[in-house]
């Protein structure tokens, strides 16, 4: 008989753990609160960029974004095969621009280490930089180009992988109120607000930033933080912005359908999900620095979601030591939606008896803060 496997959160961690759970034949239930992909998933920028985002060492969770945005070609082409929906992916490269000649040297460091992971990323400047960046601001002084670097339309992406999990047979269940945990040390029972219940075999904990709401069911320390993301979108125009362009100090992403996507905050304000006058106009002020004819323009959509941070920066991945049909698979902070090929494949493979590299699950252990 197939296992039957109960998935705790309908963002885009639980959406690919169900993906790839359900293409290897396992019986998938996913519970969402309210609708899938409502929260941090539908909110993100979409950047698939760990040379951008992870400037510093490189460590296993930089290993891992790596492999999984080496593995994204091919997934969002199976999760695009799956659905019928022909989500945006546009390996646009990216543009890391700094604006003072002391920055070039954290610029050659970072590449430097970089390319130990086969990084042809490479610092341009003068002409070659304005020849693929033509709007950048005179103000900025080198870059580093990386070509690797891509991006999806994050709220399309997450409503084809919900798409592509129906069609292989997942049983998706939104609005289920804030799902309880009845039991779990033998089969897991879960309960919704309105009184159903549900068992499975093994249950896979993707609840973002709410998991740490589960430390008294399980006993252990889940130290995962709600760090909210304010984040804008604006019309480009006649306007072109060819690569993602990221500083120190915010990011923007032109999308094909014209928009440019420009983010984002990192505020501490609890569950809100409120867009602040400050948290916008820092971006908008910053803007003019970046792409200076943002000068002459308003960003026409603004939202905010909540990312889940923990408290190493390292997600929570893994079984249960003595329940190993319980995963954790959540804490992905900045990064879920380009993890979320790598976890949905790595979590199946756990299942499947295939657990990650020993480094590896000692870094993400979901018991390591007891
Ligand atoms: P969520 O999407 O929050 O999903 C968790 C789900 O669990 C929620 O839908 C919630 O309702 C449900 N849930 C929780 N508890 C329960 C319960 N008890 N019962 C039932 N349901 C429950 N990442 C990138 O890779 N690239 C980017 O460019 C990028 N940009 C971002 C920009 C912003 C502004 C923000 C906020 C985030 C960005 N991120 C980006 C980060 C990314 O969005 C997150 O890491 C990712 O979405 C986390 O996915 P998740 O499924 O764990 O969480
Ligand atoms: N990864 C972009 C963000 O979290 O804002």
């Amino acid at each position: 008989m197939k296992e039957e496997i109960l998935v705790l959160g309908g963002g885009v961690i639980g959406l690919a753990t169900a993906f790839s759970l359900s293409r290897r034949g396992f019986e998938v239930t996913v519970l969402e609160k309210k609708a899938c992909g409502g929260q941090a998933s539908g909110a993100a920028a979409g950047m698939l960029a760990p040379f951008s985002e992870i400037s510093e060492d490189p460590d296993p969770f930089f290993a891992f974004c790596l492999e999984s945005l080496r593995m994204f070609k091919r997934w969002q082409q199976d999760i695009k095969d799956a659905s019928g929906i022909d989500f945006e992916y546009t390996e646009s490269g990216s543009i890391h621009a700094v604006y003072h000649e002391s920055d070039i040297l954290s610029l050659e460091s970072r590449i430097d280490w970089q390319k130990e992971f086969g990084s042809e990323a490479e610092i341009i400047d003068g002409a070659r930089l304005e020849s693929l960046e033509p709007n950048l601001s005179d103000e900025v002084v080198a870059a580093i180009h990386s070509n690797e670097e891509s991006h999806v339309f994050a709220p399309d992406y997450v409503k084809a992988l919900k798409i592509a999990c129906e069609n292989n047979g997942v049983t998706i269940i939104e609005n289920t109120g804030t799902v309880l945990i009845e039991s779990w040390r033998s089969a897991p029972v879960l309960k919704t607000s309105n009184g159903q219940t549900y068992t499975g075999d093994r249950l896979v904990i993707c609840s973002g930033a709410w998991a740490q709401e589960l430390e008294d069911v399980f006993e252990i320390r889940l130290p995962v933080f709600p760090i909210r993301g304010q984040i804008c979108a604006y019309e480009l125009g006649q306007e072109n912005v060819n690569h993602i362009v990221t500083t120190s100090q915010g990011y923007l992403v032109p999308k094909s359908n014209g928009t440019l996507v420009n983010g984002a905050s990192e505020d501490i304000a609890g569950f809100a999900t409120d867009v602040t006058k400050k948290g916008i106009e820092r971006l908008v002020n910053w803007n003019k620095r970046i792409l200076p004819f943002l000068k002459t323009k308003t960003p026409f959509h603004t939202w905010a979601g909540l990312r889940p941070a923990t408290q190493d920066g390292f997600p929570l991945l893994g079984p249960l030591d003595d329940s190993p049909h319980i995963i954790f698979a959540t804490g992905h902070y900045r990064n879920g939606i380009l993890l979320s090929a790598r976890t949905g494949e790595a979590v199946a493979d756990i299942i499947s008896d295939n657990p990650l590299d020993s480094p590896t699950q000692a870094a993400f252990h979901p018991e390591r803060f007891m």
